[in-house]
């Protein structure tokens, strides 16, 4: 499965270049049209590359508010766990379809405000390894909450909060 997404890649990286030369050497004006139109072009899933960046930034807003009430309670001194537990299920099923949320065009060509960076289309292989990483730490944490032992749950995320770093290390625009 993942062998065969990162070989169908291939040529859509290539027209990407060809398509971002032309833009260039058509002068700003130009490129800036051809982004507007990037940015309503319908994927195959039937979104427009607007409506996928917005999708994604969503979705990784609710694993940013789950992480952040974790980390709250695991900071309390006495957690409380019905909240862990419920925050540590949302993540996984968050980030369930986070393997096909970055298209090819949906970086900061389109036009569309992202902290996306271009890097996640040279390195996808590498990018789909972190989203699996994290996918795999954030299944362990829901394991871990549901399981209810406080020291397991903080250290399973721990593990998962360096997955999630790892990735926004190489891929996301600083803030
Ligand atoms: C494989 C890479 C990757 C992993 C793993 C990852 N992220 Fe991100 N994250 C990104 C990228 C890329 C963006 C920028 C998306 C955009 O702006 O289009 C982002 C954006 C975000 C945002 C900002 C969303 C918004 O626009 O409001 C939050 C919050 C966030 N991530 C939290 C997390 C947390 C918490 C984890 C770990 C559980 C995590 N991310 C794991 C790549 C990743």
């Amino acid at each position: 499965m993942k062998t065969l997404r990162v070989k169908t890649a291939a040529p859509a990286i290539a027209a990407v270049m060809i398509l971002t030369a032309c833009g260039e050497s058509g002068g700003s004006e130009a490129a800036s049209e051809a982004s507007s139109e990037a940015a309503s072009a319908q994927l195959p899933n039937g979104m427009t590359i607007k409506e996928q960046i917005e999708a994604r930034q969503g979705q990784l807003e609710k694993v940013g508010d789950a992480f952040k009430a974790i980390s709250d309670q695991l900071k309390a001194g006495s957690p409380d766990i019905a909240v862990i537990q419920e925050a540590a299920a949302a993540v996984p099923e968050a980030t369930q379809g986070m393997a096909d949320w970055f298209p090819e065009g949906s970086g900061p060509e389109s036009g569309i405000d992202t902290d996306a960076l271009p890097s996640i289309w040279e390195n996808m292989p590498d990018f789909q390894e972190k989203v699996g990483n994290m996918q795999e730490a954030a299944a362990a944490l829901n394991t871990a909450a549901q399981g209810g032992d406080i020291a397991a749950i903080g250290e399973a995320f721990k593990t998962t909060g360096g997955t999630c770093k790892a990735c926004h290390d190489d891929y996301r625009l600083d803030d």
